[in-house]
């Protein structure tokens, strides 16, 4: 099997400078030096790994551009790239679009007037593309990827604006399997999941709140943020290695390991992906 690939970019430019979500609060700001440390202690421990981690060119003016799991979604050789609901991160679009182009992906753009958040609200656990809505992105925008790429469309309401994407409260593990927080959906969002997914692990509310579902899925070896001994010991029952890794100025801006990341061949716990 080929070497993982994901994308990552640096956070020279990073930082709190607007207020888009629940988390950010300008007057608290980010460290940046930490920041560094800390995004490098993610991108060493995936080397690690032995993920291929490509760098994209961190861009001024774009303190967000760092969650690259919001660029858009990767299928195979196919970018379809993100609508973003604010203006501010729309700005992101351009540098994303050229480095998929200037790397062999084909770049494709949703119609305009919809909103599509990329890998950050669309997810693959098995042949399902579960697809987070109303905060970011909607509904239309999902089933017109689904179309797009041919595959069946999950979506699920996020309820809580804790939880303004889906990456930040579902991590599919493998075809199957996954981890999620219960209480950032609705009934019908968690009877969707219980239909779909036969083994799902619950993650406890401070840990949720910690972004523990934001992890970095690589074979059998899950990493997340630091201090959720729970989530850790879950994984390891359930047959993965924790790797622990602390993120806590990227929480800041509402973001953890997995948004800090795009997986570019396919995420393991994607039928089709699994199935090559
Ligand atoms: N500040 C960013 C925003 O609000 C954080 C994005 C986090 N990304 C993610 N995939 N959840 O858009």
């Amino acid at each position: 099997m080929s070497k993982p690939r994901i994308l990552m970019c640096p956070p020279d430019h990073y930082g709190i400078e607007y207020e888009i979500n629940p988390w950010m609060n300008r007057s608290l700001g980010a460290v940046r030096a930490l920041a560094f440390r800390q995004w490098q202690q993610l991108h060493d421990t995936l080397v690690e790994l032995e993920v291929t981690v490509e760098t994209m060119t961190p861009e001024p003016n774009l303190p967000d551009l760092v969650f690259t799991a919001n660029a858009g979604v990767v299928f195979r050789n196919r970018f379809l790239s993100s609508r973003f609901r604010h203006e501010v991160r729309a700005r992101e679009s351009p540098f994303f679009d050229a480095w998929f182009a200037a790397n062999g992906f084909g770049v494709e753009h949703l119609p305009e007037g919809m909103y599509h958040e990329g890998a950050g609200d669309a997810l693959f656990c098995g042949e399902s593309l579960f697809a987070g809505y109303r905060t970011r992105s909607d509904v239309t925008a999902h089933q017109w990827v689904g179309k797009a790429l041919g595959v069946r469309v999950l979506p699920v309401e996020l309820v809580n604006p804790r939880f303004y994407h889906l990456d930040t409260c579902f991590c599919p593990l493998a075809p199957g399997e996954a981890i999620y927080f219960p209480d950032a959906f609705d009934t019908y969002g968690r009877r969707v999941f219980a239909n779909h997914v036969p083994k799902l692990i619950p993650v406890a509310e401070e840990e949720s709140h910690r972004f523990g579902c934001n992890a970095v899925v690589v074979g059998k070896t899950v990493v997340h943020n630091s201090r959720c001994p729970r989530l850790a010991a879950d994984l390891e029952g359930a047959g993965y290695r924790s790797i622990e890794v602390e993120l806590d100025e990227f929480l800041k801006a509402g973001g953890s390991a997995k948004c800090l990341t795009l997986r570019l061949d396919g995420e393991d716990a994607a039928g089709w992906k699994a199935r090559q």
